[in-house]
């Protein structure tokens, strides 16, 4: 049973493709995939779970996969949340620092998070999560880590993040009734900055662009930290869709075609080269070219890239940020996309991935990163990282907020 502290299970509950990883810690303090497990998610729609059953089924399979890799049965996963139903806002805290000599503990951060928690919520909303954005201690503000600092007075600005009961319920019922425990909800984008992102680009300011098979999802991240996001419910399935449209042939066959041959950018599809396809139902074969195929492929990444610029816009930038913009997920892969997007939105944009071995693909940036993201917030001891119960402290008590919750929706 992999009920070690050591072993970490990361689980991309997607539109597509339902992903669980699973990653032994080192005793260097690395990260290594052990165990990678991948099944086509069928109960999920534009990230969202319309069927139950199917998706506990897909949620078993992709698990069991993992399993026989790792020769050994998972216990608990740390599960992705999409951001369609996520509220996002700033709070702040301010507590009086409790030690008589005036040092900030681990325990005044908790208590000062604890404050900045304390908002009027909508009935069907819960907290997943509190991120400190800057500490503020006695005025002096933008400070990161207040934990071994003197002052009287700590203050937080923190983002607080809100998701839908309804939805959070019925993701966490799925694993439950999958056969595994929820150890700890975490926002997909924050899972993707993880892997995708440089903290120069996270500090300087980047739009990560996840392009998922339902839904595309928009972060911006600037000072070190998640700023706004966006889910728009359109992805790589409509791509598919329309080729099967204009092709006039099945949604397998399409989603092959995409998968193989599919180009976003018109210098890449100038070949000649010619493709035979079925028809529908025992209709006659008909050949089509590599330019068809980006004929009917373009308008549709064209349509994707603008309603990003438009949701940019809407976050404030008509013009990209300085770290530019990073694209992850399956569509990413598509020959030309990066390319394209990069002349929509007038900036440089590179495809972002895992660096491990077996993972190395956008498509399994989410669940790698749900790990990193845990593992990071457990707080795991590295070598020559001073074990202070205070830093530990804040991430940790969040993980165990998050398992009470997870407890509290249960009683
Ligand atoms: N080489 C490729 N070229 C083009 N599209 C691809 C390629 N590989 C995968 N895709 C597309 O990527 C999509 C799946 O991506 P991903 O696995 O990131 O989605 P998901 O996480 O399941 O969905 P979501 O994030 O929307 O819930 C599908 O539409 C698939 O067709
Ligand atoms: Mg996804």
């Amino acid at each position: 049973m992999l009920a070690r502290r050591d072993i970490l299970v990361g689980m991309d509950i997607g539109t597509s493709n339902i992903r669980v990883i699973v990653g032994e810690v080192a005793t260097d303090g690395a990260i290594n995939i052990i165990g990678v497990g991948t099944s086509p998610s069928e109960g999920i729609k534009k990230g969202i779970i319309i069927d139950l059953e199917q998706t506990v089924e897909s949620i078993s399979k992709a698990a069991a996969e993992a399993e026989r890799m790792v020769g050994a049965t998972i216990e608990a996963a740390n599960v992705g949340i999409v951001g369609a139903h996520v509220g996002l806002f700033t709070s702040r805290g301010v507590v009086a620092v409790a030690r008589d000599d005036k040092e900030i503990t681990g325990q005044d951060v908790e208590r000062v998070l604890q404050a900045a928690r304390v908002i009027a919520l909508p009935q069907d909303r819960e907290i997943i999560d509190v991120i400190p954005r800057e500490f503020i201690i006695d005025d002096y503000d933008g400070i990161r880590d207040p934990v071994g600092m003197l002052g009287v007075r700590l203050e937080v600005e923190a983002m607080v993040i809100t998701g839908s009961m309804t939805s959070l319920r019925n993701l966490m019922r799925c694993v439950n009734m999958a056969g595994y425990a929820v150890n700890s909800l975490i926002l997909n984008s924050l899972a993707n900055g993880e892997i995708c992102l440089t903290r120069d680009e996270k500090e300087l300011g980047v739009f990560l662009i996840d392009l998922g098979g339902g839904t595309t999802e928009i972060s911006l991240f600037k000072g070190g930290a998640l700023q706004d996001l966006a889910v728009l419910p359109v992805g790589g399935d409509h791509i598919t869709n329309d080729l099967a449209v204009g092709l006039r042939t099945t949604f397998e066959l399409a989603e092959r075609l995409k998968v193989e041959k599919g180009v976003a950018l018109e210098q890449l599809a100038s070949s000649e080269r010619e493709i035979e396809i079925e028809g529908i139902s025992g209709r006659e074969r008909r050949i089509v070219s590599i330019a068809d195929l980006f004929g009917f492929i373009e308008p549709r990444v064209m349509e994707i890239m603008n309603l990003c610029k438009k949701e940019m816009g809407r976050m404030g930038y008509n013009q990209m940020p300085p770290g530019g913009v990073v694209l992850t997920g399956g569509v990413s892969l598509m020959k030309g996309f990066s390319e394209l997007a990069g002349e929509v939105l007038d900036c440089s944009v590179r495809v972002a991935q895992p660096a491990y071995l077996g993972v190395k693909s956008p498509i399994y940036s989410t669940a790698v990163g749900l790990i990193h993201y845990m593992y990071r917030s457990q707080g795991f001891r590295r070598p020559g990282k001073r074990q202070d119960r205070g830093t530990r402290g804040f991430a940790y008590n969040m993980w165990r907020r998050i398992r009470n919750f997870i407890a509290n929706i249960w009683e």
